[in-house]
């Protein structure tokens, strides 16, 4: 890797944290002018919404891959860690993700402490200063594009987690579901917080069978797709 291909870490100029309903922190995007997760509760919203209706869909592997596009503050991949802990399962995640926070940044946000998994802080710090590690059974990386995945790597669940589609629209073109839709393995699912009706549409043309579901505290739904 030269120097030119390392991105630069996010800093308090580009982000600052911000206090959700939940009691949960979330960082606020300087550049992009938007809320990392919901201001109705960071946590509560990426536990319903990835791991509720998402990874809970896959419990009948024996091994779990996640692939989850905008790594963003660590927040579910430190929950995907939690998940292996809890259900004594072999997990591996990928996180996607152009501009880290840096250290600093990561360092303060209140993820282990409210979670009440203080001894585990050093996973998720590590989530941020590594790209990749094996703990116990949770398999991690973290890559800065999509083209850096292994040839003919696939995966059990998409957490597409991306800034929403008013903020970044160029994440949300067909394109990119036709691709997410490649990587996934039969029977895999792609989860989204997003309900809108092109997201839907454009999910359905990919190929996906598509579900509006219940959506987390706050938003009335979510989509979920499935490949069946
Ligand atoms: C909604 S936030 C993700 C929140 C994250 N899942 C978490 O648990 O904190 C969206 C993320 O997508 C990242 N992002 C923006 N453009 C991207 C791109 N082209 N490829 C990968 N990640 C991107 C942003 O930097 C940001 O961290």
């Amino acid at each position: 890797m030269t120097a030119k291909d390392i991105s630069p870490t996010l800093g308090w100029d580009d982000v600052y944290i911000v206090s959700t309903r939940d009691g949960s922190d979330t960082l606020f995007s300087r550049t992009h002018g938007t809320l990392y997760h919901s201001a109705f509760g960071a946590v509560s919203e990426s536990k319903h919404v990835f791991f509720q209706q998402g990874l809970n869909t896959q419990l009948d592997k024996p091994m779990i891959s996640i692939l989850e596009f905008g790594f963003g503050s660590g927040l579910n991949a430190f929950l995907a860690y939690l998940f292996s802990l809890n259900k004594d399962k072999e997990v591996h995640y990928t996180g996607i993700e152009t501009s880290p926070i840096s250290l600093d940044v990561a360092s303060s946000l209140n993820y282990p402490e409210y979670l009440a998994f203080i001894e585990e802080r050093e996973i998720f710090l590590r989530m941020h200063r590594e790209t990749s590690f094996v703990a116990e059974s949770f398999h991690f990386q973290r890559i800065d594009q999509m083209v850096h995945l292994a040839a003919h790597q696939k995966f059990d669940c998409v957490f597409f987690d991306a800034f929403a589609p008013g903020a970044q629209p160029e994440l949300w073109e067909q394109s990119m579901f036709d691709v997410l839709f490649q990587l996934l393995h039969p029977k895999g699912c792609i989860v989204t917080y997003c309900a809108q009706g092109e997201a839907r549409r454009r999910m359905q043309t990919a190929g996906f069978q598509v579900e509006r579901l219940i959506g987390p505290p706050g938003k009335r739904e979510m989509l979920r797709g499935m490949k069946t």
